[in-house]
């Protein structure tokens, strides 16, 4: 490390932090990834495998124009019979962890825990052991995105029993995997679907379905905490995250009233998630409390829409994490309105001049991802970080200037939040591996490392330039890497 240090002092002349660290490198603790989720590359939906049908597969098989092209994830990366060619992959780019996800309905086809799927557990085993026999620690979601459809049936995350049968998921993942998985995340982007009409299940009711999913979230991943608390802390010796879908919310003029709905914008979107968790008070923000309570009363309601947390609710959600998990892509400027019909009161835009992607959300604003940390630092108690998902789509190009350039300019953010905010980041994943399933948009927006051949029975992998990039930058801790051509 001295070597290294000193070597790269006499050669740049780069000024020194404190004198001990150099900031333009991670600190040799700092853990690199790359994630993916299993519907997105899975496949492995053939009836003998023994996977239940979940809301995106009954969605699509429903209505196949839902998705763009007319695609479906039926076979997808097919990751179910290719996993060990992806971890060729991680072991090429010299990660230190991947961070995958378990789909519920493969383990529970109906998603109850009466029925375990053995060909679920055969596989999981597979990844995760061959994973650790490459030196790859796993980094497993527990839920991302894919819930079983019978439960869907009921209600989904509209459903407070949904939490109890969500405990018992995680008793049966942490029973059979735990012994080796030692980083968990509760959940990853829910709620999308209950407040807005852009995926499954198409609730389209912000006002109602899109706080009750928070909600029953919340409760849930405190009993999933709990539960490892009680029962695996001890013997597993893991850790259990919580993840903040992360778009920062930046105000778009320096007057007062735009930076004052900037801050209530934030509240009502990472207080929603989050505050309940990482503040030390707990619960719903003050501010989102008082406003949807004001809001409901004149819209004639008997109680207020966001639903309440009793003060035991309140006790048992406060606190339950071991770290925080961010996915940051991209910024919102946000303006004062009095004229918008949600509770927030907002008008919410992009910057044209931000360099665009393939994604019509995703535009390039780098400086975002260090100032949601530095929010989350002052806001929630300084919990230590993951950056568990950071990407930039493209028609999947595999000469990819356009990803290296993102990830380069998103990891010098992340750098200057280590070193000048302080903010304890344990690690970073790049999102994603693989070219995959983009959910609504199927596969007509790349955001892999490596580019798969979707024409291809096989489904060829291609290692793309930001795979050569990123495995230098892994290898030599900075992104300030330049012979990567
Ligand atoms: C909304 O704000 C504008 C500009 O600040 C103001 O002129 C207008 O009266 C407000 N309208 C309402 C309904 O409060
Ligand atoms: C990749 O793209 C960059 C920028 O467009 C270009 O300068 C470079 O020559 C390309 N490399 C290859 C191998 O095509
Ligand atoms: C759209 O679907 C067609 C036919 O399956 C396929 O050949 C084509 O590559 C797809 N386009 C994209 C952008 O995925």
């Amino acid at each position: 490390m001295f070597n290294l240090v000193f070597t790269i002092l006499l050669v740049s002349g780069i000024p020194v932090n404190d004198g001990k660290e150099d900031a333009h490198k991670f600190p040799a603790n700092f853990l690199f990834g790359a994630s993916t989720s299993a519907y997105q590359i899975e496949g492995g939906n053939e009836k003998l495998y023994g996977k239940g049908e979940n809301m995106w597969d009954f969605s699509i098989k429903k209505n196949p124009f839902i998705i763009a092209n007319k695609s479906n994830a039926e076979i997808s990366c097919d990751s179910y019979h290719k996993y060990r060619n992806d971890i060729e992959l991680l072991k090429y780019l010299g990660v230190n962890f991947y961070r995958f996800s378990i789909s519920w309905s493969r383990l529970l086809p109906d998603g109850y825990s009466n029925k375990v799927n053995t060909h679920a557990v055969r596989y999981y085993n597979d990844v995760i052991n061959l994973l650790l026999m490459n030196g790859i620690e796993p980094m497993v979601t527990l839920h991302h995105k894919d819930l079983p459809q019978k439960l869907q049936e009921i209600g989904g995350w509209t459903n407070p029993y949904l939490a109890y049968y969500y405990e018992d998921y995680a008793r049966i993942v942490f029973t059979y995997f735990g012994d080796r998985v030692k980083y968990w995340i509760t959940f990853n982007e829910i709620c999308v679907g209950y407040g807005g009409n852009i995926e499954p299940p198409f609730l389209n009711q912000p006002e109602h379905a899109g706080y009750l999913c928070r909600n029953v979230i919340l409760l849930a991943h405190a009993k999933a905490y709990h539960l490892y608390d009680q029962v695996f802390r001890n013997i597993q010796r893991g850790q259990v995250g919580y993840l903040i879908e992360g778009r920062w919310l930046q105000s778009a003029t320096e007057q007062p009233e735009d930076l004052k709905a900037a801050e209530r914008a934030r509240q009502f979107f990472f207080g929603l998630q989050g505050n309940a968790v990482f503040h030390p008070d707990g619960d719903f923000p003050e501010v989102m409390k008082r406003r949807i309570a004001e809001i409901s009363k004149k819209q004639g309601y008997l109680r207020s829409r966001l639903p309440d947390l009793s003060k035991e609710e309140v006790t048992f959600i406060q606190g339950t994490y071991d770290f925080l998990a961010v996915n940051y892509y991209s910024t919102v400027l946000i303006k004062d309105s009095n004229t918008t019909k949600d509770d927030v009161g907002v008008d919410k835009f992009q910057n044209e001049e931000w360099k665009k992607s393939a994604s019509e959300w995703l535009r390039v604003y780098p400086d975002g991802l260090r100032n949601i940390l530095r929010w989350v630092k002052d806001t929630f108690d300084n919990p230590e970080v993951f950056i568990t998902e950071n990407g930039f789509s493209d028609h999947g190009e595999l000469n990819d200037t356009d990803r290296v350039s993102y990830l380069k300019l998103h990891l010098e953010a992340l750098l200057q939040a280590i070193y000048e905010d302080k903010i304890p980041v344990k690690g970073y994943s790049v999102w994603s591996l693989l070219d995959n399933f983009e959910w609504m948009a199927g596969y007509t927006e790349k955001f892999g490392l490596f580019h798969v051949n979707f024409n291809d029975p096989q489904r060829t992998r291609t290692t793309k330039l930001s795979a050569k990039w990123y495995k230098k930058v892994i290898a030599e801790r900075t992104p300030s890497v330049v012979d990567y051509y």
